[in-house]
């Protein structure tokens, strides 16, 4: 079977390896296009492929139509909402993610923004310490467990809310289940976004609930774009001169709110999350794996579709 590593932003070269040697040990053929720089040469390379690891590459009906021997797709990470899940369904395409993967590169990176955010940026100007402060996750997978397990060893207060995650499990992380999303937004001096971009959750988080943070109050998003409805926080930043936007997920204003709010957002230049040598080594192992099981056993464990 051809195993195709498809990834506009590469994995490290150890990663890359690891990913190789896994695939050829089983008795795959292995390859790999990077950086490309059009969706026509991701099709090209993926017309022969029986099976496709990928990150945020997109992988949309044109592509699930131009590879027609693609048995199953592994987005290497989390969110899969880079593909086409009824395109791929249809065509009798297994997908599946690696969850928990890259979580704690991600957890790490909700920490360093929470603190360059509460620094001003490191400009000299008098900041605050993380410490004692309260922190809301809104979500509590895998990446917001690792936060609050993180901001457990700064001291911060951790509360959390996710209709979809027991109680239980928030209050034997020493994390207090938040009442409401508004409650969660009020209460809480740093607010991390943890929510899929699903048709539900697009810009699901606007005027509402950022309006809500109290003075001071920093937004920290590593999840998507998607989800926040950016009209409504444009307008927010201007009417809450106290408030941050932090996120790895560059906003489709992030032009005229760098120019409008400099001192007070901040956007990663490309998602940086994952990008870790670890979380590459995790991520990219696994879905080599993962590929491997499947046509070795018709393993599914980790299907999404
Ligand atoms: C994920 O969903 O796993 C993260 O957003 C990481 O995405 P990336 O692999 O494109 O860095």
């Amino acid at each position: 079977m051809k195993v195709l590593v498809a990834t506009e932003k590469p994995f490290s070269a150890t990663a890359v390896n690891g990913i190789r040697q896994i695939i050829e040990d089983a008795g795959h053929t292995f390859a790999i296009i990077e950086k490309y720089k059009d969706a026509s040469e991701l099709r090209a390379a993926a017309a022969d492929a029986n099976a496709l690891i990928v990150r945020s590459d997109i992988v949309d009906a044109t592509l699930i139509d131009a590879a027609k021997e693609l048995k199953i797709i592994v987005r290497a990470g989390a969110g899969y909402d880079n593909i086409d899940l009824k395109a791929a369904t249809a065509a009798g395409i297994v997908v599946e993610n690696t969850p928990g993967q890259n979580a704690n590169a991600v957890a790490e990176l909700v920490i360093g923004l929470a603190i360059m955010a509460a620094r001003n940026k490191y400009s000299g100007s008098t900041g605050f310490e993380i410490s004692g402060k309260r922190l809301g996750l809104q979500a509590f997978g895998q990446v917001s467990r690792h936060v609050a397990n993180l901001a457990k060893g700064f001291g911060m207060k951790i509360s959390a809310i996710d209709p979809y995650a027991p109680v239980q499990l928030m209050i034997d992380s020493g994390v207090t289940p938040a009442s409401s999303l508004q409650e969660l937004y009020a209460n809480n001096d740093i607010v991390s976004i943890h929510i899929p971009a699903t048709a539900e959750t697009a810009g699901s988080i606007g005027r509402e609930l950022i309006s809500r943070l109290p003075k001071g109050g920093i937004l920290i998003n590593t999840a998507r774009k998607e989800v926040i409805n950016e009209a409504e926080l444009e307008e927010v930043l201007t009417e809450r001169p106290d408030i941050k936007y932090f996120a790895d997920v560059k906003p489709g204003n992030a032009d005229v709110l760098v120019e409008k709010f400099a001192d007070r957002v901040f956007f990663t230049p490309k998602k940086s999350g994952a990008q870790t040598a670890e979380a590459n080594l995790n991520a990219g192992l696994a879905a080599a794996r993962q590929i491997v099981a499947f046509f070795t056993d018709g393993c599914t464990r980790f299907k999404v579709n």
